[in-house]
């Protein structure tokens, strides 16, 4: 294998963590993520030597796909989807190591050759591996993969080897409080939590872990950290894409259910949360859960916090885009929201009083995800020019993409013999300091869930306290259609019941 330059991120990591000898199988194999995003993961892993040397790879899938042909797409994947040009001699070592087995999800049968499967990997080796189980089929199955799990042995626990065996499950978790609690019910029925990894692959990006590391390791950020100092928290997801070919998906879930329920809430959560005892994922977790606990129950209606809305027609980079009801596979009565605006008041010591915005939506004007954290100003009367006050407030903002970074707005003096103040931006960007080659989500996640760390992962209680949250707008949305719903245009920053939403409490919306 060619030496490659370890990437400064993953310094002194394989001394730490060292994965047992494993074999993932991938349901889904066939798909869309597990091209895009699982196999170039597993491929880099190996590229950084993060592999355990005993690595098997089983795809798993209705369709029969043979071994050979298998491997060609997953060669043909890294090719397209790797962040590194492939290296044969790479590959090579984990195409010995690569197979195929076809069968239902709901084919108790087909479980039991999957097992005959490992049990003969296991048998050529000489020894046990463990085995991870990365549930990326649509949602319907995820409760049939996991009762045939268990039925076919494959979960088992065996207690004295708490890490035997693991199952990752891919997002949606449920699309309520009642399926997701149904699908934790299934998935406890089967495996113990400690080998169960809900993914949300926002908690893998570099941004979203920094933010504990600059509220927790830099003095200036941590004892201001609360109501006393912090005015407002926003939380943006912004997309320029629009529903393009995923119409029929995107119905059945909308802007609330795709991003606000999860990616965005786990934002909310780190942000928010208490300092854990430590880094364990147990201490970690139960910090999110309490603060998530916190949060006061959403209200719906003038007085409310919470806005939605729909594309219409519009312009970006140039081009003009449909509205939302014209996509295909859109119902022209769609009341499926593509925008959403939420004011969280988190009814705790250190938040009392600061709410927390959040906003997501597709076709805005430009993709950027972030969290802008906005300081309370000074008293600022030194600076009051012709007694008008016009200090910015100090803003330090997380953009998790695109362009991984951080950044903190300060006033400063315009030089010159008056003395007048102009907000500048002090700016930090992963790329430029570490090298742009940064690990993707899915590969920490894929080598924290070999190595049993659930820390970057959802927890089951945590899953259902977001869903809590939400379940009643969710419901209510549905018993009124469209009444209520908002339009934007294309291309903007969103709607005008949103800007309202912040004008209520004497806020607006920052430009990211
Ligand atoms: N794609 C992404 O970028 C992305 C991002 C985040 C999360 N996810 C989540 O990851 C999971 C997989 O996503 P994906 O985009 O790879 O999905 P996908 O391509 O639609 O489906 C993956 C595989 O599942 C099987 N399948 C498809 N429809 C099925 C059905 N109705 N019943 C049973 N099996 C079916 C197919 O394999 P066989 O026909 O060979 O069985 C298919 O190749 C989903 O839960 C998705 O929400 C995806």
């Amino acid at each position: 294998m060619a030496d490659s330059p370890r990437h400064p991120f993953l310094h002194g990591l394989s001394k730490h963590r060292g994965a047992p000898p494993t074999v993932v199988v991938i349901f889904g194999a066939s798909g869309d993520l597990t091209a895009r995003k699982l196999i170039p993961a597993v491929y880099n892993l190996s590229h950084d030597n993060l592999l355990p040397a005993d690595f098997f790879l089983v795809g798993y899938g209705r369709k029969p796909i043979p071994d050979e042909e298998f491997r060609t797409l997953a060669a043909a994947a890294i090719k397209e989807f790797s962040r590194r040009e492939p290296d044969a001699g790479v590959w090579d070592r984990i195409a010995a190591h690569t197979s195929y087995v076809a069968g239902g999800y709901d084919e108790r049968a087909a479980f039991d050759r999957l097992a005959a499967h490992i049990d003969a990997i296991e048998k050529r080796l000489g020894r046990e591996v463990q085995r991870l189980f990365y549930i990326s089929t649509p949602p319907s199955v995820f409760a049939p993969i996991v009762l045939n799990l268990g039925a076919s042995g494959l979960a088992a626990k065996h207690p004295g080897r708490p890490h035997h065996s693991k199952v990752i499950i891919e997002k949606p978790f449920g699309r309520d409080l009642a399926s997701a609690r149904a699908l934790n019910e299934t998935i406890r029925s089967v495996f113990a939590e400690h080998q169960v990894f809900r993914i949300d692959h926002y908690l893998g990006k570099e941004t979203v872990q920094d933010l504990l590391v600059q509220r927790f390791a830099n003095a200036i950020f941590e004892p201001l950290w609360n109501r006393n100092f912090i005015d407002s928290v926003q939380i943006t997801v912004a997309e320029e894409a629009g529903v393009g070919s995923r119409g029929g998906y995107y119905e059945q879930s909308g802007c609330l259910r795709d991003m606000i329920q999860n990616h965005m809430m786990q934002l909310v959560a780190l942000t928010a949360m208490e300092p854990p005892v430590s880094l364990e994922a147990e201490a970690v977790r139960d910090e999110k859960v309490k603060v998530l606990k916190a949060i006061s129950p959403l209200t719906i209606g003038p007085e409310g916090n919470v806005a939605r809305a729909q594309y219409a027609g519009g312009m970006i980079g140039g081009k003009t885009v449909k509205g939302y009801v014209d996509e295909e596979g859109i119902a022209a009565q769609s009341a499926t929201e593509t925008y959403a605006a939420i004011r969280l008041s988190i009814n705790n010591w250190r938040w009392q009083g600061v709410p927390f915005y959040l906003r997501s939506g597709k076709r805005m004007a430009r993709r950027v995800s972030e969290i802008a954290i906005n300081f309370k100003c000074p008293p600022g009367t030194l600076f009051a020019e012709g007694g008008r006050f016009d200090l910015a407030a100090n803003t330090l903002s997380f953009q998790i993409q695109p362009d991984e970074g951080l950044s903190l707005i300060l006033n400063t003096k315009i030089p010159g013999l008056e003395t007048r103040t102009q907000p500048v931006k002090m700016s930090f960007r992963y790329a430029t300091t570490f090298g742009s080659n940064t690990p993707e989500a899915y590969e920490r996640l894929v080598l924290d869930a070999m190595i049993g760390d659930g820390t970057l992962f959802i927890r089951g209680d945590e899953a259902e306290t977001s869903w809590k949250l939400y379940t009643p707008v969710l419901d209510y949305w549905r018993s009124v259609g469209r009444e209520g719903l908002d339009t934007y245009a294309a291309g903007s920053w969103g709607p005008a019941s949103s800007d309202a939403l912040l004008a209520k409490r004497n806020h607006a919306w920052r430009q990211p």
